[in-house]
Order: structure tokens, then C-alpha cells, then sequence
């Protein structure tokens, strides 16, 4: 049964409550008016402007040279399309490692662009930044697992947190951020038993992509989700476009399978 939302803009309060009725959230990238349209349209409860709008909108092969002026851009795109969704921005690599104040100026621009929340990715090393940020009124999504912004440090983009003393910092990790005032971590491609540990450990929103379907909600990547550009994608993505009639039906078919948790399956995640 779904849980009473609100059909105006949606809220923290809002999300919580779908959390508490143990209904999983569906959580989309978004990065224009049009697609953000078609995803409210299909019951999506959050739009996140990623920085793969570097590697998706920008053809970069990392998500690098993204900058706040960019994701600005996008999340004001994306929230004149959108009625319903939550909407989260992506803070880019270079915007918030430095300081707490440096995160706190971009994370306010970003919020003047239309953000109901900011992402950062890093753990306990992240602790009082996120701390900084939300006592300053700005809701923070922690980021563990796969970041993609150290792709350089990580040697490639790999499953994460295998092996015990990994899935130890990983779950300090996101323990961490959790004290820190986080209230929403995504948990980016680290086997499905060690994301439904995190997943009891805490009491904040977790959002698998490639974390098994024990996570509280998860994230697409639009254009994975959409097949474009068709071909191979990595393992956790599912190609909603397969047997659907448009656009409108294929997201109508992902929120469908996030919510009755058939999304994903064993074959879209990572053993221990
Ligand atoms: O930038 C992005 O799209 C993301 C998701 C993969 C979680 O961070």
C-alpha cells in the first residue's frame, strides 16, 4: 500500500514518511525541463542533477570537469519542469573537499538554484562538512561506495567495499555521515548483503545504484535506464525501454519495479 504523499512539491518530511510506511523511493537523474517533465509524470519521487551530466549531457569521459555554474544550470532546467519531485544537486569535484566554507558557498548557490538537498561523496573525512551544512540549513545526501569523483584515487570504476575490512569502513563510513546530520546516502556499487547491512544500521534513506534491492530507494541514471546511447552498460542497469511502448511507459515501468523491489534483481547486483 502506498504511503499518503503530498501532490505538491515534495519534501524531506514527505520522503520520511514514505521511509517510515517501508515504501521504497524511486529516485531518477534528470538534467532538462522536458525529461524531468516525463519523470514527475511518472511518479518519480526525487530528481537528482548528477554530475554525470559530465559523462551524459557533456561527453567527457569522467565527471571531473563538471562546475557548479553547470549543475546550477540543470537543477534550474530540471525544477521548471518538475511539479512533484524532490529535488537534489550533485556538488562537483573541486566544490566542498577544500572546507567547510567552501562547501557551504557553493552548496548555497546550488540551493538558490532550485535544490531542496546537495549530494557530496566521501565518508568519515566528509563528517564535518556535512555537519557544517546542515546546521546552516542545507540537507546533505552523503555519497559511499563508488564515488566517481576519485576515480583517479580507486584505479578505475570498481565495485567497492569487498572483503571485511572494506565493508568495516564502509559502514563506519556511513555511520558517520549519518551523526554528521546526513539524511539520505546513496551506496554506489558494493555488493547487495553489505548494503542491506548499512541499510538496518542506519536510520537515514539509503539509495542503492548497483547496491541490491535491500536499499530504502534507488537511483537511475536516465539515460542507462532509457538505453541511450543503446549498447552495453554496466551490470546493475536495467534497459526499461525493453518491451515498452514510449518514453512515459518505460519510466512508468521503473518506478513500477523499484516499488514492488523486482528492481533490481540478482542478475543487476554484486556478491560479497
Ligand atoms: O551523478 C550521478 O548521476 C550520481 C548517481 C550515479 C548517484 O551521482
Amino acid at each position: 500500500m502506498s504511503a499518503q504523499v503530498a501532490t505538491r512539491r515534495l519534501t524531506q518530511a514527505d520522503l520520511a514518511k514514505l521511509y517510515a510506511a517501508g515504501e521504497k523511493i524511486v529516485m531518477f537523474t534528470a538534467y532538462d525541463a522536458s525529461f524531468a517533465r516525463l519523470l514527475d509524470g511518472a511518479g518519480v519521487e526525487c530528481l537528482l542533477i548528477g554530475d554525470s551530466l559530465g559523462n551524459v549531457i557533456q561527453g567527457h569521459d569522467t565527471t571531473l570537469p563538471v562546475t557548479v555554474a553547470d549543475i546550477a544550470y540543470h537543477t534550474a532546467a530540471v525544477k521548471r519542469g518538475s511539479g512533484r519531485p524532490f529535488i537534489i544537486a550533485d556538488m562537483p569535484f573541486g566544490s566542498y573537499q577544500e572546507s567547510p566554507e567552501q562547501a557551504f558557498r557553493n552548496a548555497a548557490a546550488l540551493m538558490a538554484a532550485g535544490a531542496q538537498m546537495v549530494k557530496l561523496e566521501g565518508g568519515q573525512e566528509m563528517a564535518d562538512t556535512v555537519r557544517f551544512l546542515v546546521q546552516r540549513g542545507i540537507p546533505v545526501c552523503g555519497h559511499v561506495g563508488l564515488t566517481p569523483q576519485s576515480v583517479h584515487v580507486l584505479g578505475g570504476y570498481k565495485v567497492q567495499g569487498k572483503g571485511e575490512a572494506a565493508a568495516l569502513r564502509l559502514k563506519a563510513d556511513a555511520q558517520a555521515l549519518q551523526d554528521a546530520g546526513a539524511t539520505m546516502i546513496v551506496l554506489e556499487a558494493i555488493p547487495a548483503v553489505l548494503a542491506a547491512e548499512v541499510t538496518a544500521q542506519l536510520a537515514i534513506i539509503t539509495i542503492g545504484i548497483g547496491a541490491g534491492k535491500d536499499c530504502s530507494g534507488q537511483v537511475m541514471v536516465v539515460h542507462d535506464a532509457f538505453d541511450i546511447p543503446p549498447g552495453k552498460k554496466a551490470k546493475f542497469v536495467k534497459n526499461f525501454m525493453e518491451g515498452a511502448t514510449s518514453l512515459h511507459d518505460a519510466a512508468c515501468r521503473a518506478v513500477a519495479a523499484v516499488k514492488s523491489a523486482t528492481y533490481p534483481g540478482p542478475e543487476h547486483t554484486y556478491a560479497a
